[in-house]
């Protein structure tokens, strides 16, 4: 059975071990921690059958008022069942909840995987980040706003 729940300070090595499985150049664990004290009501796991196999962590900026993902991802093995479109939509749930009129994030171009389930979800590509990833790779920026 699946469960979203918010993150707790405990989760942080099994949120770096899933960033690490996941991301070429994961974010360490001590970044992961600072984000995750910056904003910890917009950073949720989702775990089956009590294994944590996803995590999403969130910050946002005061002015204008809108959040930001910083990391988003899914134990491989679990990919592709609709886990990340329900981890998503709960933090969507949550954004509107605590009152952000927009959401951004940055995904790497080449991710089409990614790029789906955002466009599938409201987001739309607003510009493009050169060199953003440390292989010097491209970035999209991608934008929600509220209807
Ligand atoms: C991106 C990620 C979180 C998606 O999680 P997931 O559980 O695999 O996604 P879902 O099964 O919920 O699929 C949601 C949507 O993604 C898209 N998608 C899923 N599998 C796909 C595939 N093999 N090819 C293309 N699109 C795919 C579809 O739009 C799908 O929507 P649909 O099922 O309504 O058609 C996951 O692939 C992941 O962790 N990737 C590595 C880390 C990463 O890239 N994170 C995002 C950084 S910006």
């Amino acid at each position: 059975m699946n469960q979203i729940r918010p993150m707790m300070t405990t989760d942080i090595p099994q949120v770096f071990e899933i960033e690490r499985r996941s991301f070429p150049y994961p974010f360490g664990e001590v970044l992961i921690g600072s984000l995750y004290f910056g904003a910890p009501e917009l950073c949720c796991v989702m775990e089956q059958d009590g294994k944590m196999v996803g995590f999403l962590i969130g910050g946002y900026t005061p002015v204008p008022r809108q959040a930001h993902i910083l990391s988003f991802a899914i134990l491989d093995e679990y990919r592709g069942k609709g886990l990340g479109k329900e981890l998503l939509n709960h933090f969507l749930n949550r954004v509107d909840i605590l009152d952000f009129s927009s959401v951004k994030l940055e995904v790497n171009i080449d991710n089409q995987r990614a790029i789906e389930l955002y466009e599938s979800l409201g987001f739309r590509i607003e510009s493009r980040i050169r060199k953003y990833y440390q292989d010097n790779s491209d970035a999209y920026l991608m934008i929600k706003r509220e209807e």
